[in-house]
């Protein structure tokens, strides 16, 4: 098979590249791919930063958003069935250490990630465990479904704090940003204020979405939300900007007692944080990292099955996996909500 592989230790530094088909060991199956979400994950990987350069073996087929069918399933597999469509949970966890014991497989002492420090799938075919290939609800476009990893990331992260009937805060409008607004909607939230620095496009997307408030550069964000919220601030605040001025908002305009959700990674190790404002003020302050196996999927299938969110409104390009180049500068520009590359049918 023809595979999108990580050749060169230089930005982009990939070309299309032979390799085996693989074949599902014990506890596995083979997938034949539909379709493969690009992440920003994807866009280090590209731009071959210090954290890609430390991470990802040169050789590597990236590529961990994705869904496809079943195609040949590994000794000792139950409960999937040749033909079913499954999209991936990239965290790979060793289902015995004291994290996957206490129910947080999710941060496995042992874990690693598909697609990233191992072959993914910007290829046709892949070979993943069987428990991280999650049947999909009935009816979801193969398209849609890939990106279940993304939009899990922002329902993990709203779920660390109220939703229902709760003030929400989305800091940063980048695809995962998109999916919290559409979810934060989707689950009963009072009101969700929506905050970008510049990027109109996706600022003008989060209001077709439902945002009570949209926020940029040009306001001051954090008398913006005291004033849309009786001067308290919001119940949940939840960061997807990856810039340290959009936490230190966070932090700002969230009410006493009230809940901040990080899931952004900073480019800066020591970014700096108002610890006062937390301290004084009670906030549960929580870092979030990947979907809880198996409660973040339940919870995104179920809004998925009621048709609460429409996967569809956040998807702006769907390209065929032979434009990945043109799909990565795409996603790079920032014109965009999520990009998806496709897979020929069977
Ligand atoms: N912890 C995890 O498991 C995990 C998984 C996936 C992604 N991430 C991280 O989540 C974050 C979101 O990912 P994405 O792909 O949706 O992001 P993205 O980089 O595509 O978008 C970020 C958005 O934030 C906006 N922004 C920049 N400065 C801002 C500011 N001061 N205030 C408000 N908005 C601002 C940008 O204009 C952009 O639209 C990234 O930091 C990513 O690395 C973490
Ligand atoms: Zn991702
Ligand atoms: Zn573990």
């Amino acid at each position: 098979m023809l595979a999108w592989t990580k050749v060169r230790d230089e930005a982009d530094g990939f070309d299309l590249v032979e390799h085996p088909v693989p074949l599902p060991g014990p506890g596995e199956v083979l997938v034949r791919t539909r379709a493969t979400s690009i992440c920003g994950t994807d866009l280090h990987i590209w731009a071959w930063d210090e954290w890609s350069r430390a991470n990802v073996p040169l050789g590597t087929i990236t590529g961990h958003e994705t869904s496809g069918e079943v195609a040949m399933i590994g000794e000792g597999v139950d409960g999937l069935t040749v033909g079913d469509l499954i999209a991936v949970e990239c965290h790979l966890a060793d289902w015995s250490c004291p994290r996957c014991e206490e129910g947080n497989a999710h941060v496995c002492e042992d874990g690693s990630i598909f697609g990233v420090h191992q072959h993914g799938a910007f290829a046709p075919w892949f070979v993943v465990p069987a428990v991280n290939a999650r049947p999909v609800p009935l009816g979801l476009d193969p398209a849609l479904a890939s990106v279940q990893d993304p939009l899990g990331n922002a329902i993990h992260t709203l779920t660390g704090g109220p939703i229902e009937g709760a003030t929400v805060a989305v800091h940063g409008l980048g695809p995962i940003g998109l999916f919290a607004v559409n979810a934060a909607k989707a689950m009963g939230a009072n009101k969700v204020i929506a905050v970008d620095w510049d990027n109109r496009f996706r600022m003008d997307m989060a209001a077709d979405l439902g945002a009570d408030l949209v926020l940029g550069k040009d306001d001051d964000v954090v008398e913006r939300i005291l004033e849309a919220t009786e001067g308290r601030g919001v119940d949940n605040a939840c960061e997807f900007s990856g810039s340290p001025a959009a936490l230190n908002n966070a932090i700002r305009s969230t009410r006493m007692g009230g809940f901040v959700n990080v899931l952004s990674v900073y480019g800066h190790q020591m970014t700096q944080v108002p610890m006062n404002e937390v301290v004084f003020r009670y906030l549960h302050l929580k870092g979030i990292n990947g979907r809880r196996m198996w409660s973040t999927w339940d919870t995104m299938h179920g809004l998925l099955e009621r048709g609460a969110i429409d996967v569809s409104r956040v998807v702006t390009h769907t390209l065929p996996v032979s434009e990945f180049k043109a799909g990565m500068a795409l996603a790079g520009s920032g014109e965009c909500g999520k990009v998806v590359l496709t897979f020929p049918a069977w």
